[in-house]
This record gives structure tokens, sequence and C-alpha cells, in this order.
């Protein structure tokens, strides 16, 4: 006898065949009560959900977060005590791009983290740069729409983009890195990753600081160039989901040094740059590189879609000993992903395998699409009871906050003394980049420039590298020229 199983209906029951459907004779017409046939087409329909509607290309891993340091005088979170070892998923991703398009476009790359804690998940969200394009919510749907496809044609634009950029000075920073090497990673394996934002950590005595987190890559940085992406885009457009796949297929399990820098707290209102501005860094002169551990990722999904696909990360979720900061940019974005995981997977999407907590769930939270787990019968569905149903702890209250009055407005966080759109990003091209790699910027830069249409936007866009670099701006618009 054959040990290969017999197909069945979604129900478990035997199918006549997976060739033939029903029909009035060999050669008469389809019969509705197919219901096996109707099955496979209505459940073919709905294979997909919707693509996330940015970092739609990606790809995952699952691996663990090692604490090799002591930094529980800066906060009391599980995860990182000395020694704890936390099972983590990581999924990168370009940007702009939809899911078929190729890994190797222009583009930031995220660094999204989910580590499965004792008290809860915990993500970072971030990407391969330390700073981003805005520092306001307010303007990223604007901002995407930019990047991504014009109305009527459905085609990218660089005008587009480039008007966007050049009216919204405070990206000059991020589009510097954007246009050098760090645009362009050999792989995922290849780059750094950072938590971006500035966060808050709490200590067992509830002192609090200012952190961020950078995560260095233990393979080294490696770059293609514009030619190489190019070339590489249409012979494998899968080449950084495959690089990572097949690393850890043959036991070369990447990993990343991880690395705090932390600011006392009372320090962050005399700070020179505003701690809080998503377009700034803290130079390390001033709050240097704090050890923690490492990040190996070991294991790659069984199954895409239902592991890395339906990932849900969301930079809401905090354990305790840590929290938010007053970053425009990050407390837009406590609300946005939950939203979008319940519009794009649905509601209960946290139940599902790779978004659930590995800790007991004593949430009030019932029904809805496909709930299918449920407390005991005798346990009340609502708080406060006097029937034994969990309790909040008052003891987190006033854990994770920060001092803040003042009327309602809308403006511009008030500037630190080196405050302004163009400076950190000078630095960069001055201080951080050698003489080849300012060559490929302007290489990269002026080929982008060169595909915009308009007259008036390339002399905009002069400008805007002109007060990044006086230098730099001269040879984009000279390289252009030519
Ligand atoms: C994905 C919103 C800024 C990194 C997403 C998604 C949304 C979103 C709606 C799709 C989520 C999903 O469907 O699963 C926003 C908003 C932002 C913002 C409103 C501005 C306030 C940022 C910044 C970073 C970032 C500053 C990095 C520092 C990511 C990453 C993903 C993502 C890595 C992909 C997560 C994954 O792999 O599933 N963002 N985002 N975003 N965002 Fe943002």
């Amino acid at each position: 006898m054959s040990s290969t199983p017999h197909t069945t209906t979604n129900s478990g029951a035997p199918v006549a065949s997976d060739a033939h459907s029903l029909t009035v004779g060999p050669n008469g017409p389809i019969v509705l009560h197919d219901h096996y046939l109707v099955e496979k087409l209505a459940q073919f329909n709905r294979e997909r959900v919707p693509e996330r509607v940015v970092h739609a290309k990606g790809g995952g891993a699952f691996g663990v977060l090692e604490v090799t340091e002591d930094v529980s005088q800066f906060t009391k979170a599980a995860l990182f005590q000395p020694g704890t070892r936390t099972e983590a998923l990581a999924r990168f991703s370009s940007v702009a791009g939809e899911q078929g398009s190729p890994d190797t476009w222009r583009d930031p790359r995220g660094f999204a983290l989910k580590f499965y804690t004792t008290e809860g998940n915990y993500d970072l969200v971030g990407n391969n740069t330390p700073v981003f394009f805005l520092r306001d919510t307010i303007k990223f749907p604007d901002f995407i729409r930019s990047q991504k496809r014009l109305p009527g044609s459905n085609l990218r634009d660089h005008d587009m983009q480039w008007d966007f950029w050049t009216l919204s000075p405070e990206s000059a920073h991020q589009v510097t890195w954007l246009m050098g090497d760090r645009g362009l990673p050999r792989s995922w394996r290849n780059m750094d990753g950072f938590g971006s934002h500035t966060y808050q950590w709490i200590n067992a005595g509830g002192e609090r600081f200012w952190v961020k987190y950078h995560f260095k890559t233990d393979q080294g940085h490696e770059f293609l160039t514009q030619a190489d992406a190019d070339r590489i885009a249409g012979e494998d457009a899968d080449h950084h989901i495959r690089d990572l796949y097949e690393a850890i297929q043959r036991g070369d399990h990447p990993s990343w040094t991880v690395y705090v820098q932390v600011m006392p707290y009372a320090d962050a209102a005399g700070y020179r740059f505003n701690p809080f501005d998503l377009t700034k860094v803290w130079p390390k002169g001033d709050y240097p590189l704090i050890k923690v551990g490492t990040l190996r990722l070991d294991r790659n999904p069984e199954n895409y879609f239902a592991q890395i696909e339906q990932a849900a990360f969301e930079p809401s979720n905090f354990v305790p000993g840590i929290a938010a900061s007053p970053d425009k940019m990050l407390l837009g974005r406590i609300f946005s992903y939950a939203d979008a995981h319940r519009y794009r997977i649905g509601t209960n999407y946290a139940q599902l395998p790779v978004n659930a907590p590995k800790n007991e769930v004593h949430s009030y939270s019932k029904d809805g699409a496909m709930r299918f787990d449920f407390a005991a019968a005798d346990r009340p569905v609502y708080a406060p009871n006097s029937h034994g149903g969990p309790a909040a702890q008052p003891s987190l209250v006033g854990d994770a906050g920060w001092e803040s009055d003042g009327e309602l407005v809308r403006a511009a966080a008030t500037l630190h003394a080196e405050d302004d759109d163009f400076g950190q990003a000078g630095t960069l091209v001055r201080e951080v980049l050698d003489d080849a790699a300012r060559d490929r910027l302007v290489g990269n830069i002026a080929g982008h420039v060169g595909q915009v249409k308009s007259d008036e936007l390339r002399q905009r866009v002069y400008q805007y590298w002109r007060n990044v670099d006086e230098t730099l701006g001269k040879r984009v618009e000279e390289t252009v020229g030519r």
C-alpha cells in the first residue's frame, strides 16, 4: 500500500479527483455543486493579504539575542539582563518597492526585530540608517507617495522625489546616506541596523535614560556599485532574500554586535542637538557606544507566508524597562503599525504563532474575526471585577514618562544650540566619507538628478547639495552638466 496520503477537502473528507471537475458528461458543463472545485478556486482567490504599504519586499529569519555585558544599571528589561538569551525574529526589507521589486534598488533597508521576551514581545523596528527623512509623522504619507508612483502613468518619478526632498530640507541627512554606499548594501548580512529613534530605558531604581540602538554587522560592511545593483536587479530580483536564506542554510549564521548610546535623562534639555529629532545622530564623541551583546540569525522560516509575510512588527510593543521618547516620529509610529496590521492581516493578528508572545497572555481582548483562543468560561470579561480576573500593575504607572506641559500647538520643536537641517549631513560628507566614497556619492546623486526633467527643480537640487556642502553641490552640478 502506498504511504502517500489521500487529498482531502479543507474539512477533511477524501477527494475523488484533483484533475477533473464534475461535469454533465465528459464534454458537458461544470456543475455548481462541485463544492471541491469551488473551494479550490475560492481559496486560491484569497491566498494574498494586502502587501505592506511600505517595506513590502523583504525576507527574514529567526535567531537569538545574547546579552554578554551588564547594562542593568540602565534598564531593568528582562531581555537585557546579563547572560539572557532571547529568541528573536528579524525581517529586512526595502521601502518603496512593491513585493516583486528588485532587492537592489537604491533605498534604505528595513531592520525590524521582534524579541520574544519573558515579559512580552519587544519590537524594535528600525532601518540600516541611524536617521530618517522627516522629523514629524504628519509628513510621512506625503513623503511615501512622492517616492512611489504617479497616479496616471503608475511610473516612479524622479521629479516627484526631488520636489519633496528639496521642499523638506530636514531630509538632507538621510538623503546623503541614501545616495552614498549605504543605499546599496551588498546583502542584508553586510549592513548595520539602527533603532534610529531615541528610546527610554528605566532601571530597577526607577532612574530614566535616553538610548539609541546600534547593531554592527560582524560580516563587515560591503556595498554594491550602482552598475552592479542595476545588473543584479535584472539577473536576480531576489538577490538579498536568496543571500540570507542560503547563508543560514549552509550554517553561515550572520550576527550583529549590539551597542547602545546612553544619555542621562537630564542631559536632553541642554544637549547641542535636539536628542528627539530623528534627522540627527548623537556623535559618538558625546555618547560612546556601550556594548550589550550579540544578535545571531540561525533559523530560516519554514513558511514564508505564515512567518514573514504575516509577521507584524509594531513600535508600540514595549516591555517594562523600555519606553517611548518625545520623538514626534516615534509617537506617530506607535499608532500606525497596529492599525496597519488590523487592516492587512486582521484584528486577531497577534494570535498568529509568529506574532504571539511566548509568555502567557491575560488580556481582556476577545472575539473578532478568526479568534480561536479564549479564556476559561468562568473568567470575567471585564475589569475591574471581584472574581479573580487579571489585574493591572499600578507599580508600573509613571514608570515610563517624561515632563510635558504646554499649549496645544502645531509647531516645530524648539531648536537646540546646533540644530539645523544641513549641518550633520555636511559633517557626514566631509568627515566620515573618504575620497572614494565622496566620488561615488557625487556619481550616484548626479545619476539620479540627471533623470529630473524640470530645469527649475534641478537648480533647487543643486542648492540643496550646496547647503549640505559647497564643493559637493558644485561637483554634482558639473557632473550632471556633462
Ligand atoms: C513598515 C508606517 C517611519 C521602519 C511600516 C508600515 C507602516 C509604516 C504602516 C507597514 C506595516 C505593516 O503593514 O506590517 C510608518 C510611519 C512612519 C514610519 C507612519 C513615520 C512616522 C519609519 C521609520 C522607520 C521605519 C522612521 C525606521 C527607523 C519600518 C520598517 C517596516 C515598516 C522596518 C517594515 C516592518 C516589517 O518588516 O514588517 N511603516 N513608518 N518606519 N517601517 Fe515604518
